[in-house]
C-alpha cells in the first residue's frame, strides 16, 4: 500500500551520535576540571563543538531550510541524463538521491547502496519505508555493499550518482580509487554526478591532476563544478571539515 502522505525520514549529516559524542565529553572534561584544572580547556572545546554541531543540524533540516536538501539535490542537476535504462546511487544513506533519480525520471530502475554502518542514522529499512512513502517503490531497490567493491559486473548503469560518500570509504586507501570503482560499474557513454570533499587536497590531489587521472581511465568527459562558494551556504558552514571543500564531478564515460 502507498503512504505518499507521510514524509519520508531522510536523515541529517549532523548525526545524532556525533552530537552525543561531543555533549558527553564536554560534561566529561567539565567533571575531571575539578581534579585537574586544565581540562576545562578540552571541557569548553567540546562544549563548542556541541553547540555548532547542533546549530549545523538545525540548518540542514526542513525547520532550519533544508540545506542539506539543497546541496543534496546539485548532484541531479549536473547529471546530464534522458532517464531511460538503470541508475545507481552509490552510498546512499536514507535514500533521498536513489528516491529523487527515480521521481525525476519514471522510465529508470534506480538501485541505492550503502554499508549502513554504525556511525549513522540510517537503514535499508528506512530507505524502503521512505520509497513506499513517495510511490516509487516499485522503480527502486537497495542493497547493502561497500563503494570500494561494488557487487555488480563492468559497465553495468546507465547513469551513476553519490553525495557525500566517497572521503568516508575507510576500506579504500586511496579515495581515488574509490571514483574509479563507481565509474567501472557505468556502461560507455553513461553518466555521472559526484558530490564529495573533491577540493580537500590530501584526499584526492591537485584538481588538474585529478581531472587528467580519471580522462587517463577512458572517461570521454569529466568537469569538476565547485559547489562550496554558493550563495545559499552560510559561512559558519563552510568550513573545511563541513561544505567549504566540496564540488562536484560530472560528465560521460
Ligand atoms: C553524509 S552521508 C550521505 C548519505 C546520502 N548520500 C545523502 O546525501 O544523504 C555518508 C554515507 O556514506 C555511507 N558510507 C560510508 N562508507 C561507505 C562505504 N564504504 N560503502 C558504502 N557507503 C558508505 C554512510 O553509510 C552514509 O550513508
Amino acid at each position: 500500500m502507498k503512504q505518499e502522505n507521510k514524509e519520508p525520514e531522510y536523515g541529517n549529516w549532523v548525526s545524532k551520535k556525533l552530537l552525543y559524542g561531543s555533549g558527553t565529553l564536554s560534561l566529561v572534561f567539565l567533571g575531571l576540571s575539578f581534579l585537574f584544572p586544565i581540562l576545562i580547556i578540552l571541557a569548553l572545546f567540546f562544549l563548542l563543538a556541541f553547540v555548532y554541531f547542533v546549530y549545523a543540524r538545525l540548518k540542514f533540516s526542513p525547520a532550519g531550510g533544508n540545506l542539506q536538501e539543497k546541496v543534496r539535490n546539485l548532484v541531479l542537476d549536473y547529471l546530464e541524463w534522458d532517464g531511460c535504462g538503470q541508475a545507481l546511487d552509490i552510498g546512499c544513506g536514507n535514500g533521498p538521491l536513489t528516491i529523487e533519480l527515480a521521481k525525476k525520471y519514471p522510465q529508470s530502475k534506480v538501485t541505492g547502496i550503502d554499508y549502513w554502518g554504525a556511525g549513522w542514522d540510517y537503514s535499508q529499512n528506512l530507505c524502503e519505508t521512505n520509497a513506499e512513502r513517495k510511490g516509487v517503490s516499485d522503480q527502486v531497490s537497495f542493497q547493502k555493499a561497500s563503494a570500494s567493491r561494488l557487487p555488480f559486473h563492468d559497465e553495468m548503469f546507465d547513469a551513476a550518482i553519490s553525495n557525500f560518500v566517497f572521503h568516508e570509504v575507510a576500506d579504500a586507501k586511496d579515495k581515488r580509487d574509490v571514483v574509479r570503482e563507481a565509474l567501472r560499474v557505468l556502461r560507455k557513454g553513461g553518466v555521472f554526478s559526484f558530490q564529495d570533499l573533491f577540493l580537500v587536497e590530501q584526499i584526492y590531489g591537485k584538481t588538474d591532476d585529478l581531472l587528467a587521472e580519471i580522462k587517463s581511465w577512458g572517461v570521454e568527459r569529466v568537469e569538476l563544478v565547485r559547489t562550496n562558494n554558493l550563495d545559499f551556504i552560510p559561512r559558519s558552514l563552510k568550513l573545511p571539515f563541513m561544505l567549504g571543500k566540496i564540488a562536484i564531478l560530472y560528465g560521460r564515460k
